[in-house]
C-alpha cells in the first residue's frame, strides 16, 4: 500500500528539474512551486449550494518549475504519461486587450485559463515543466492543484497581492471558462489554504475557513481508487447543479444553504421527485456537515463514521453520483472491524472513496477490499498536508 510522504513530491520536484534543463536548453530552472491534490472527507455537491465542506490536501500534488524568458513567448511541457495530447504547447503572453482561448491539447487549458485571469500582470514570457502525482480524473482535484499550481508559479513572476480567497477564485474562474467545468469552490481553496495537520471547514458562503485538527496518530485516512475515471465535464454535474437551482427557486431561498428539511418538506408536491430527492441530499449533507465538524474537533470518530456512510448512502440513493464500484468499495471497507466510516468523496462516477479508521486496521481493510473488489484497486495511506508552497531551489 502506498503511503503517501512529503518526499514524493520532492523527488517528482527533482525529476520535473531534470527534465527542464534537458528540454530548455541544459540550465536549471529558477521557480520551482507545487500544490496539492485534495480528498474531501464529508460535504460533497453542498459547495455550490453555499453549504459546508471538509476536505483536507494531500501530500501528492502538481509541480511546476521554470524561468522568465525575454522574448515573450509562454512555452510549456507537461511530463503527464495519461494523455496521447501533444506535451508542449507555446504560444505568445497576451497582450493587453488581448485574449487566450481554450482548445487542443485540453491540459493547456488548466494553465492558459490561469494566465487569462491573472490579475497582477502584464507577465513575461517563460519557459515551464509540468509534473503531477494525482492520479488525473480520480477525484483528488489534478486539475484544481494544476490551477493552484500555475497560479502559484506565476505570483513568483509577478507578485499579486497574495490574498488567498482571491487566488482561489481565480483558479476556479479558469476552469469554469477554459475547461468548461461548472465547479464550486472547495479544491481551488484547499489546494491553496490546506494545512499540515489539519482538514478545512470552509463555509462556501461565507468563504470563511477554519482549521479541524486530523493528527491523531490513532486515526487514518485511507484513499481507495475505484481506477474508474470520473468525467465531470459531461452533463451529469451541470445538470445537478441546475437541479439545485430550480429546487431553491421553489422554496423561495437564495440557496438549498437558507432551507432547512421543514421548508423541503413543505414545497415537496410543487417539486419533481427526481428533484426533491437532490434537495434532500444536499439541505442533509450540509448539516451532517457542520455536525462532522464538531465530531472531529472533539475527536468523535464514531459519529464521524456514521456520518460519512450516511453522506454515502444519500449520494447513492437521492443524488444519484455513485456508481457500483465505489458502492462495492465502501461495503468492502466497512466490513472490517476498526473502520469508523467510509464514502465516495468528489463529484463521483468513479474516482475514489475516502475511509476513516484506525491506523491498526488499515493493512487488513486493504486486504479485505483487494479480496471482495471486482476491479484492481489502488490504495493511499495520507495525511493532511500544506496548501501550495513555493521551493526554494539550492
Ligand atoms: C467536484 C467539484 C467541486 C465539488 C465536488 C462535489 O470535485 O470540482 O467543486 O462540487 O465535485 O462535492
Amino acid at each position: 500500500m502506498e503511503r503517501t510522504s512529503e518526499s514524493d513530491l520532492v523527488s517528482l520536484l527533482a525529476a520535473t528539474r531534470g527534465v527542464y534543463k534537458r528540454i530548455f536548453g541544459g540550465v536549471d530552472p529558477k521557480i520551482a512551486v507545487s500544490a496539492p491534490g485534495r480528498v474531501n472527507l464529508i460535504g460533497e455537491h453542498t459547495d455550490y449550494n453555499q453549504g459546508f465542506v471538509l476536505p483536507m490536501a494531500l501530500q501528492m500534488g502538481t509541480v511546476v518549475v521554470g524561468s522568465p524568458r525575454e522574448d515573450r513567448i509562454i512555452s510549456i511541457v507537461t511530463t503527464a504519461e495519461e494523455t496521447e495530447e501533444p506535451k508542449r504547447v507555446e504560444f505568445p503572453v497576451p497582450m493587453e486587450g488581448g485574449a487566450l482561448e481554450p482548445g487542443e491539447p485540453r491540459w493547456a487549458n488548466y494553465v492558459k485559463g490561469v494566465i487569462q485571469h491573472y490579475e497582477a500582470g502584464p507577465l513575461p514570457g517563460f519557459s515551464a515543466v509540468i509534473a503531477s502525482n494525482v492520479p488525473l480524473g480520480g477525484g483528488l482535484s489534478s486539475s484544481a492543484s494544476l490551477e493552484v499550481a500555475t497560479y502559484t508559479f506565476l505570483q513568483q513572476l509577478r507578485p499579486d497581492d497574495g490574498d488567498p480567497v482571491t487566488k482561489a477564485l481565480v483558479c476556479q474562474k479558469a476552469e469554469h471558462t477554459f475547461a468548461m467545468m461548472p465547479c464550486g469552490i472547495m479544491d481551488q481553496f484547499i489546494s491553496v489554504m490546506g494545512k499540515e495537520g489539519h482538514a478545512l471547514l470552509i463555509d462556501c458562503r461565507s468563504l470563511e475557513t477554519h482549521l479541524v485538527p486530523l493528527s491523531d496518530p490513532n486515526v487514518v485516512v485511507l484513499i481507495t481508487n475505484s481506477n474508474v475515471r470520473h468525467i465531470l465535464t459531461g452533463s451529469e454535474y451541470p445538470t445537478r447543479r441546475r437541479q439545485c437551482e430550480e429546487a431553491a427557486k421553489v422554496l423561495g431561498k437564495a440557496s438549498l444553504r437558507e432551507a432547512n428539511m421543514a421548508d423541503l418538506e413543505a414545497s415537496k408536491a410543487l417539486l419533481s421527485e427526481e428533484v426533491y430527492r437532490r434537495a434532500k441530499h444536499v439541505i442533509g449533507e450540509i448539516e451532517r456537515t457542520a455536525r462532522a465538524a464538531e465530531a472531529l474537533q472533539s475527536k468523535d470518530y464514531k459519529i464521524f463514521g456514521q456520518l460519512m456512510v450516511e453522506s454515502h448512502n444519500s449520494l447513492r440513493d437521492d443524488y444519484e453520483v455513485s456508481c457500483p464500484e465505489l458502492d462495492e468499495l465502501v461495503s468492502a471497507a466497512l466490513e472490517i472491524p476498526g473502520v469508523y466510516g467510509s464514502r465516495m468523496t468528489g463529484g463521483g462516477f468513479g474516482g475514489c472513496t475516502v475511509t476513516l479508521l484506525e491506523s491498526g486496521a488499515a493493512e487488513k481493510v486493504r486486504r479485505h477490499i483487494e479480496e471482495k473488489y471486482s476491479r484492481t484497486a489502488t490504495f493511499y495511506l495520507t495525511q493532511p498536508s500544506d496548501g501550495a508552497k513555493v521551493h526554494r531551489l539550492p
